[in-house]
């Protein structure tokens, strides 16, 4: 890649779900022309790309993950023209805007999948994968994601149907040359109209074992064993996924500066790190290690030094803390008396480490998991799976100006989910009017980080501290930037070696002046950053 900037590798991703950030049409739900309204804010935060959840036409049996049509707009969330405004919009402000491309499955409403189930010698029956049944059950062991067996059973034609997600979710079949070239002729649709990106879903789910074996039973499955006791041998990461993805790689490359980052979910940095390929696959992977570590400062050097140690020199780390998926973190590093503080150190650590950071909407004013009514639960997984798992206390709709009717979001009456309880202060319009808030923080954070080499493509070294601290060094071209996060209840002292300090940030006081000490006293729960003169 040389010394030139990278957009994707140096520059900063926000994660929108179209459904929760601005509603233009009153009708309680987002839309892509409520997104465009709110570039501004973006523009101001500073960051460098937009991720937009699926808004393609879709029943909503996983709100959008569940495509009917890959190149159109859900009424919804407006049209096909309210995208291209919104793509021109963003532009316009120097943001990129990079899609969900869901390519494991479509909905069982797609004209694909109908045609597919019409009969078994339908021309597309292929597109998707059916099998007969075994021994009057299903045709392998194979379990979906979301409950219960990955088959479907289809009276009319005899034969069942693989979903690894919901029965409404078929699973696409990679190993049919025509539906390849269907899907990759989606790219091309949005590429051509200037889309800079895609976030690819599940990408490690749509290669499978060719035979359909049978998973083998992990023994003495425990809770931790993993969903359906199964060790997930031939229905998820099969090495053919990383043909498949060349084959991806070299659609984005027939246009300059796209990129993907693929949703590659499994919790073993080695195998996510195999996605680079030969820097002919995924141009970024998500690392989630994040999300199922402990507020814990040696639990986050272990898995930043992993990932280190393990990154191809073609890849490039990412770093997530929040998403649709999961309770967000402010929720869970959560504390009784410390308000923010975990928030922000958990930022300042985001957006300094060697690595893209993925920020999901909300979290630059630290808005927590909303308890939601069991009865108002949306996500289709409170009732597959369990009411506690569902994922719609992440999904409430972003908080604009708490003193304006629908907190700004929406002039519906009520929205798609409820805003709150929210803990005071957390909205735009507040946090926007207080220099010392949460989200000036983020901003100050993305702004530094822009303009120092050494943060937005610096080498990353940890360094020695005392237990309850991160420490560590970027490094670029000669400018040293030295980061310490104090994830401790108690003051403690660092020390960083020599150096004049020319500036930084601490999370605490704000900007740090030029100094030239080389010890740093924090405070309890206090990150700071350094900028070596
Ligand atoms: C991963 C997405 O992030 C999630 O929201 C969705 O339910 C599944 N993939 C299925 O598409």
């Amino acid at each position: 890649m040389g010394d030139a900037p990278v957009w994707w590798r140096h520059g900063v991703f926000y994660q929108i779900y179209p459904r929760s950030y601005q509603d233009a049409n009153g009708d309680g739900v987002g839309d892509l022309e409520g997104i465009r309204r709110r570039l501004d804010h973006l523009a101001w935060l500073g960051v460098d790309a937009i991720w937009l959840s699926p808004f393609q036409p879709s029943p909503m049996a996983d709100f959008g993950y569940d495509v009917a049509d890959y190149c159109d707009v859900d009424p919804l969330f407006g049209t096909l023209a309210d995208y291209d405004r919104l793509l021109a919009d963003a532009h316009a402000r120097g943001i990129r805007v990079t899609i969900d491309w869901v390519p494991n499955h479509s909905s069982d409403r797609h004209p694909w999948f109908q045609e597919s189930r019409a009969a078994r010698t339908s021309a597309k029956r292929d597109w998707y994968v059916w099998r007969d049944g075994r021994d009057g059950g299903p045709p392998n062991n194979w379990v979906s994601i979301f409950g219960g067996p990955a088959w479907e059973h289809d009276p009319a034609t005899g034969q069942w149907y693989l979903h690894s997600f919901l029965r409404e979710q078929p699973d696409l079949n990679w190993r049919n040359p025509e539906l390849v070239r269907a899907m990759h002729d989606v790219l091309r649709f949005w590429l051509a109209r200037g889309t800079d990106g895609f976030r690819i879903d599940v990408i490690h789910r749509i290669a499978k074992d060719p035979e359909l074996r049978d998973n083998p039973l992990l023994p003495g499955a425990g809770p931790d064993a993993g969903y359906g006791g199964q060790r997930h041998l031939h229905d998820e990461n099969h090495p053919d996924v990383h043909a498949m993805l060349r084959g991806i790689r070299a659609v984005l490359d027939e246009y300059p500066e796209r990129m993907a980052v693929g949703e590659v979910y499994l919790f073993d940095p080695a195998e996510v790190a195999r996605y680079y390929g030969r820097g002919d696959e995924l141009h970024l992977a998500f690392n989630f290690s994040f999300l199922r570590c402990p507020w814990d400062a040696a639990a986050f050097r272990a898995e930043v030094e992993r990932f280190e140690a393990l990154c191809p020199p073609e890849g490039w780390p990412t770093w997530v803390l929040s998403n649709h998926d999961v309770p967000r973190h402010a929720t869970r590093y959560d504390h009784p008396t410390l308000g923010d503080a975990r928030a922000r150190v958990a930022a300042m650590m985001l957006l300094t480490l060697r690595g893209t950071p993925f920020l999901y909407a909300g979290e630059e004013i630290g808005m927590r998991n909303v308890a939601v009514p069991e009865e108002r639960l949306q996500d289709p997984l409170a009732r597959t799976l369990h009411p506690a798992l569902s994922r719609d206390g992440e999904r409430t709709p972003m908080r604009w100006d708490a003193a304006a009717p629908g907190c700004g979001f929406t002039t519906a009456a009520e929205p798609w989910l409820p805003l709150g309880p929210q803990p005071p202060g957390t909205d735009v319009a507040a946090q926007r009017a207080d220099r010392g808030s949460l989200l000036w923080l983020y901003r100050d954070l993305v702004a530094l980080r822009r303009e120092h080499p050494a943060l937005h493509r610096g080498t990353f070294r940890a360094l020695d501290a005392p237990d309850g601290v991160f420490a560590y060094e970027r490094a670029h071209a000669g400018r040293r930037a030295v980061v310490a996060l104090n994830f401790g209840e108690a003051p403690v002292d660092v020390k960083l070696g020599p150096g004049r300090v020319a500036g930084g940030l601490s999370t605490c006081h704000g900007r740090v002046l030029p100094d030239a000490t080389d010890a740093v006293s924090l405070a309890p729960c206090e990150g700071i950053v350094l900028i070596r003169a």
